[in-house]
């Protein structure tokens, strides 16, 4: 019998394959040296089927795509309320890197921005959380979304730090207004290991299942987070996940998604699959140029779009 998913993943790559439009991330060197040509797509369904084609197995780092897991692990180890008193779930209509902070109360709009995410890191683990148990609470948690386990590219992370100037001025903003309550700085080193964790392709797409899976992972059966935990995650995921491009993307894709500057993206639909794509080149918004058509075609050929 053929293989028919990677058969059509190969096409779909092979159509998006000459697009190359857009530029890797510059702001943080590391994302810049990396290999632009790289393309994989890869699926994983609720049942445990994970087909996938191009660079599926080449690691990079997951950046943004962090933040939706991140926010999950937050909202299971605090609980609802004390996540929302400190971060909204408006959708910002303004760039991943913008302050975007709520006028009067400093809360910002949405944990998928960086202000947002700053903060949602610091609300991991317990409230006394020593900084490098965090981490390890947040690299633990990550890895039993993805089903394996899973390590920070600290060149990446050291390349981050030296040029985390936007973050750290974000950071002590939300000092100033007690939003953060710990040292500015402590808390972006762990945000920036955070999203310095390294994932393939595979994994991306593994980790989305986990959350069309209701919080389960498909294969290894793990249960990471509650339902009604994945419900508020995947809510945020589809009014903001993609930043100031979340309404077009929400009217041509139709899933909840989020994006990573390292040309990382991933979707979900719940119930049935997880999708993720890797290549580099972004568009102005910071999403990945052939992810989109990617999830475009996807969408349109697989009827994915939730309306
Ligand atoms: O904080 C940053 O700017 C990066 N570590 C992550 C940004 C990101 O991935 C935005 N998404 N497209």
């Amino acid at each position: 019998m053929r293989p028919i998913i990677p058969d059509y993943l190969a096409e779909v790559l092979g159509h998006v394959e000459p697009d190359s439009s857009g530029e890797p991330a510059a702001y943080i060197p590391e994302l810049a040296a990396a290999d632009p040509e790289r393309l994989a797509a890869a699926f994983a369904t609720v049942d445990g089927q994970v087909h996938g084609a191009g660079d599926v197995d080449v690691p990079f780092t997951v950046q943004s795509i962090s933040k939706p897991f991140a926010y999950a692990l937050a909202l299971a180890d605090r609980g609802f309320d004390p996540v929302l008193a400190k971060v909204g779930v408006e959708p910002s209509g303004e760039a991943f890197n913008e302050i975007s902070l709520e006028s009067g109360t400093g809360r910002p709009l949405n944990p998928m921005i960086n202000a947002g995410a700053i903060t949602v890191h610091s609300l991991t683990g317990p409230a006394d959380c020593d900084p490098a148990d965090r981490v390890e609470r947040v690299l633990h948690g990550l890895s039993a979304f993805a089903g394996r386990r899973l390590a920070v590219d600290e060149e990446v992370y050291a390349s981050e730090m030296a040029n985390a100037h936007r973050n750290l001025a974000i950071a002590h903003m939300l000092r100033s207004h007690d939003i953060l309550t710990e040292d500015a700085r402590t808390v972006v080193e762990g945000y920036t290991r955070q999203c310095a964790v390294l994932v393939t392709t595979r994994d991306l797409a593994l980790m989305a299942a986990t959350l069309a899976n209701r919080g389960v992972n498909p294969l290894s059966g793990e249960k990471v987070v509650s339902e009604t935990v994945v419900r508020q995650v995947l809510s945020v995921m589809f009014s903001c996940g993609m930043y100031d491009a979340a309404g077009d993307w929400a009217t041509q894709v139709g899933i909840p998604a989020k994006s990573g500057v390292a040309g990382g993206l991933i979707g979900t639909l719940p119930g049935r699959i997880g999708i993720a794509t890797f290549s580099p080149r972004l568009d102005r918004h910071g999403n990945s140029v052939r992810g989109v058509s990617l999830f475009e075609r996807f969408s349109s050929d697989m009827g994915l779009h939730v309306m």
